[in-house]
């Protein structure tokens, strides 16, 4: 979203790659520890924070907006010191908090409008700017309403719309999708999608991996306060090299041929009848494909698929997890 007020207190270099890098950060809450020893680059794009209840998602979030202080480590976000230049770095990151955050007796177009002045805004830019994210979350005429009227899908569109109202560089949206219904999860989703592409770097907690899966480029996997694992999506999900998983349609006698035919080649790994006229394999050692196509010319059956191997982040996550550290899911 191009926004007609700009904002006059970029801090965020605009070309960096690498936003916000943690260093062996901890976080205490008396004898709990909530990030201990949590180290971590995170490149621009959206970005997921993946982990179970009480990991210390919503912890680093708050020590990387200098909400809460740290024990020790480094945070720097666009090479600010969050600590000791909070209000700084704060004029150009938009926060989207866990739990409700909203003020209820007023309305949600005065609400954001005024979170914009405190934003540094003049009263005119705020109130139009106030309209402008309205628009974009897809609040309409309710937003004249008191916001304790509110839906909870609602108040989690006026949420994201008070954190984006001043045109941050660097937004964090902590379970944007909580308490949501399949529809409003869809409409939130798709927000921070337009959002993303609108070239700011979104951070964004969920414990919905398939959510993750679909709007994320880049996923942070953390537990008991340190950094699981992270990485691009694509590298998190590629499965086993060399591994296909090929499906294939004929009649039963054809597609027995084709699978001993095709069992003396290669490897095949796994074997699923999918009904009587399909089977899907899993199959190593096909080589460059042109094999399998061969075989299934001579045996008169129809490849419908042939797709490398790939994980699904739910296989990435259980795959972290293997050999304990997790406190349930
Ligand atoms: N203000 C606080 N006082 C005491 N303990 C806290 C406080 N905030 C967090 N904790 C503890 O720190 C740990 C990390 O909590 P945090 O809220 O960061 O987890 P989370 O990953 O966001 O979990 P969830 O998925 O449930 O939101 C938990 O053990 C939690 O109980
Ligand atoms: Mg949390």
């Amino acid at each position: 979203m191009q926004g007609a007020v700009e904002n006059p207190d970029q801090v965020i270099p605009k070309d960096d790659h690498i936003l916000l890098t943690a260093r062996d950060v901890t976080v205490r809450f008396g004898s709990v520890i909530a990030l201990n020893g949590f180290t971590v680059d995170i490149p621009r794009g959206v970005i997921g924070l993946l982990g179970p209840n009480g990991a210390g998602k919503s912890t680093f979030i708050k020590a990387s907006l200098g909400l809460i202080p740290r024990n020790g480590g480094t945070i720097s976000v666009g090479g600010l010191d969050p600590q000791t230049q909070s209000l700084r770095i704060r004029d150009d990151i938009g926060y989207m908090p866990e739990h409700d955050c909203l003020i209820p007796n007023v309305s949600a177009v005065e609400l954001v409008s005024y979170l914009g002045q405190i934003s540094g805004m003049g009263p005119r830019d705020a109130m139009q700017r106030s309209h402008e994210v309205l628009d974009f979350v897809g609040i309409g005429e309710e937003r004249y309403r008191l916001v304790k009227s509110y839906s909870t899908g609602m108040k989690q569109k006026v949420k994201i719309a008070q954190a984006i109202v001043h045109d941050p560089s660097l937004l964090f949206l902590d379970e944007p999708t909580s308490g949501m219904d399949p529809n409003g999860r869809e409409e939130m989703l798709d927000l921070v999608r337009r959002i993303g592409a609108t070239g700011k770097t979104v951070i964004v907690s969920s414990h919905i991996l398939q959510e993750v899966e679909r709007v994320c480029e880049h996923a942070i996997i953390i537990s008991d306060g340190r950094l699981v694992r992270d990485g691009k999506m694509g590298v998190l999900m590629a499965g086993e090299e060399g591994l296909f998983n090929i499906t294939i349609r004929g009649v039963p006698k054809a597609l027995e041929g084709f699978v001993r035919a095709l069992g003396g080649v290669c490897d095949i790994v796994e074997k699923t009848d999918e009904g009587t006229n399909q089977v899907a394999l899993s199959a190593r050692g096909c080589g460059d494909g042109r094999r399998v196509f061969a075989l299934s010319k001579e045996h008169g059956v129809q490849v419908r698929g042939y797709v490398p191997d790939k994980m699904s982040l739910e296989d990435v996550f259980l795959q972290a997890f293997q050999g304990g550290g997790s406190r349930g899911y």
